[in-house]
Order: C-alpha cells, then sequence, then structure tokens
C-alpha cells in the first residue's frame, strides 16, 4: 500500500509510520509541518525508507504535492495539547478543523479512502461506564472542540460526497517519542532529574491508557477492514488516576513521593474517559500491551535515550514549561 501519513513526524504519528514500514513493508509519504511537536528525529531510523514532504495540511500545493499516487490517506496532523489550546486556540482552529477541511478536498479529488484520527475527548467526560461510538459528543476544551469539528466535517464528505472515510478514536496514549509535555513523558523526565512533579488539582482525574503501537495496529486495522463512513473507538485495556500514574513513575525512577506537588487544576479539566471499543475488536483488533507492562518499558526508553529528549529539554520547551509551571511551582 501507498500511503500519505499527516502529522508523520509527532508521536503517534511517527511508531504509526515505523509500524506500516517494518511490519507491513508500506509505501509511506510522510507530510509535516514540523512545529514544536514534530521533529524528523522522530523517523530518524525510517529517512530512506519514506519520502518527507516539510507542509501543512491547510496547505493546498503542498496536500496536492504529497498525495500524488497514494492508496489512502491517515490524518494525524494536529495541534494536541489540551493546556496549550486553553492558552492559545488559534492554531487548534487553523490545523484541526481548516486543515482537515484542506486534506478531505485532496482526498475527494484524488478519490483515495481518508481515515481521521481522533480522540475520546470529543465525548467529554464519563463518571462511570464506557462511551461507545453512538454516545453523545461533548467537548470540554478548545482541542476537542476543534477535533470534533474535523470529525463532522469528515462524516459529511462521506454523506453528500461518498468519500471513503473512517474515524479512529483513542483514549490516552503513551509510548516512546511522546513530547514531554504531555502526562507520562514529563513526569518521567522531571523525576529522572530529581524536579517536582505538578499534579493537577486533586489527582482523581481517570484516563485510560493506550500503548502507543496498539493505537497504530488499531488504525491500521480499521483502515484495511472498516467499513466507509464508521467511527471506531479504540481504547487501552487500563484505567488510572493520574495520582498513581506519578506515584508509579516515581516508583519506577527509584525516586520519593515527595516530588510529588499538588498545582491550580487546568480550567474545564474532565473528570475521567473511558472507551468501549468492541466494534474494533469484532473486526479482530485487541490491545496488546497493560499498562504496568507499558509504563515500565516508555521509563525505560526515556532513561535510554536521552539523546532524544536532550535537545528539548533546552529549547523552546523551556520557557513553555516556565509559562505553564512556573508560578505554580516558585521554580522552573
Ligand atoms: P503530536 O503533537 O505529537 O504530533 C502532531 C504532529 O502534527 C506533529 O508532527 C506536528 O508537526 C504535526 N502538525 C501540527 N500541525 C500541522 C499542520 N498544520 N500541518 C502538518 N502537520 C502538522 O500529536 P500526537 O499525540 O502524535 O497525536 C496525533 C493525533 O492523534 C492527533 O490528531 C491527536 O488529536 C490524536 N490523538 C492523540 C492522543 C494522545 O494521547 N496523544 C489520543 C487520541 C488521539
Ligand atoms: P495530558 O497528558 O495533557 O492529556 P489529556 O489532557 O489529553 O488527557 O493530561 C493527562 C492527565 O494528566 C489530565 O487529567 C491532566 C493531568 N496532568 C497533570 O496532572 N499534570 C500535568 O503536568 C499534565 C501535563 C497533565
Amino acid at each position: 500500500m501507498k500511503l500519505l501519513v499527516c502529522g508523520g513526524a509527532g508521536f503517534i504519528g511517527s511508531n504509526f509510520v515505523r509500524i506500516r514500514v517494518r511490519d507491513h513493508g508500506d509505501d509511506v509519504v510522510v507530510l509535516d509541518k514540523l512545529t514544536y511537536a514534530g521533529r524528523r528525529e522522530n523517523l530518524h531510523d525510517l529517512t530512506d525508507e519514506i519520502r518527507f514532504v516539510h507542509g501543512a495540511i491547510e496547505d493546498p500545493v503542498a496536500v496536492a504535492d504529497a498525495i500524488a499516487g497514494v492508496d489512502a490517506v491517515v490524518n494525524f496532523a494536529a495541534e494536541t495539547h489540551v493546556d496549550r489550546s486553553i492558552s492559545e486556540p488559534d492554531a487548534f482552529v487553523r490545523t484541526n478543523a481548516q486543515g482537515t477541511y484542506v486534506l478531505l478536498e485532496a482526498a475527494r479529488e484524488a478519490g483515495v479512502r481518508y481515515l481521521q484520527v481522533s480522540t475520546d475527548e470529543v465525548y467529554g467526560s464519563i463518571e462511570e461506564g464506557s462511551f461507545t461510538e453512538e454516545s453523545p459528543l461533548k467537548p470540554s476544551s478548545p482541542y476537542s472542540a476543534t477535533k470534533l469539528g474535523a470529525d463532522l466535517l469528515v462524516q459529511s464528505y462521506f454523506h453528500t460526497y461518498g468519500l471513503e472515510t473512517l474515524i479512529c478514536r483513542g483514549s490516552n496514549n503513551y509510548g516512546p517519542y511522546q513530547y514531554p509535555e504531555k502526562l507520562i513523558p514529563l513526569m518521567v523526565l522531571n523525576a529522572l532529574h530529581g524536579d517536582k512533579l505538578p499534579v493537577y488539582g486533586d489527582g482523581m482525574q481517570v484516563r485510560n491508557w493506550l500503548y502507543v503501537e496498539d493505537f497504530g495496529r488499531g488504525i491500521g486495522h480499521a483502515l484495511a477492514h472498516g467499513a466507509a463512513g464508521e467511527v471506531y473507538n479504540v481504547g487501552g485495556p487500563d484505567e488510572c488516576p493520574n495520582l498513581e500514574v506519578v506515584q508509579r513513575i516515581v516508583g519506577l525512577t527509584g525516586n520519593d513521593q515527595s516530588l510529588i506537588e499538588y498545582v491550580t487544576d487546568r480550567p474545564g479539566h474532565d473528570r475521567r474517559y473511558s472507551l468501549a471499543s468492541e466494534k474494533l475488536r469484532a473486526l479482530g483488533w485487541t490491545a496488546q500491551v497493560r499498562f504496568a507492562e507499558g509504563l515500565d518499558q516508555t521509563v525505560a526508553w526515556y532513561r535510554d535515550n536521552a539523546w532524544w529528549w536532550e535537545p528539548i529539554r533546552s529549547g523552546d520547551y523551556l520557557a513553555y514549561y516556565e509559562r505553564q509551571y512556573g508560578r505554580a511551582l516558585g521554580s522552573a
């Protein structure tokens, strides 16, 4: 298969590209704007095996170049961090909504299958039970609202133009190459450096953890076996409150629990996410990595790959960290 992977230099996209090239022998074109979260280093071992196009998904010229001759488009490209969407929502509208529109137009023109990578956050928060694909859509943040806007546009292209579309809604991912603004890599790197661990609110918010390779395999499975026009939830096998995640990381890095510091809660913070994934499981996919095993592997990967995170920890990230946590932690 020849695939266009948009956002393939990001965390989940790069793990997906690795699976497609190594396990499926696919021919892959990556289109990526290389924002702070997108890095050529994430594809360091695949440079000779893929074609890389540096460009934005909202740029029709870059998209036309990248899409030529492919069999399908998989769109990971997005602004993805909830905290940044609260302080600077502008880029979220441009990339997540407008960018998806430009890609859909190009896929329609080319007549190729289109898979949108989406999130459980479009359903909002759930106190008990799990969201199915039929659950009401109630996004809370500018991030999840723009992701839902994209999902609705994708579905409109199926209904209106007959474009073969699919949507995969993943739960919280973790694993190698995740930018350390997100909970797990932030806490792992802080713990490895003996820095404070900033837990929002009471730390009892629950996330449904999905190992990044399980998400990549789920997306590939939906692309191959899913029905056009359908939505597939891709949830992890385990749920865990944030505080317990951080305590486990403290244990795995041999640190002291006193590093944990409770800081002001995120505005509009969703309490719990939980996905029911029976629909994709009925097609033969299943998550293979339990949270305890995946977290252990992830901590080991960050410990062994300082070459990957050292340039991040000494660059623009410092200014971001100071803005986001400086006052609350009284340091940084
Ligand atoms: P990420 O922030 O690590 O990567 C995003 C990638 O998109 C980067 O390579 C970035 O350079 C690229 N990008 C951003 N704006 C672009 C633009 N305008 N044009 C082209 N490229 C652009 O994100 P991630 O965590 O890998 O998430 C990938 C996708 O999966 C997103 O669509 C996200 O909504 C979805 N998702 C993420 C999670 C999660 O837990 N991280 C869970 C479910 C779904
Ligand atoms: P995050 O990784 O930002 O993912 P999302 O908001 O998309 O679920 O956050 C995961 C959870 O961890 C969320 O409940 C917010 C919380 N959190 C903290 O408590 N401290 C932090 O420094 C960060 C980044 C997140």
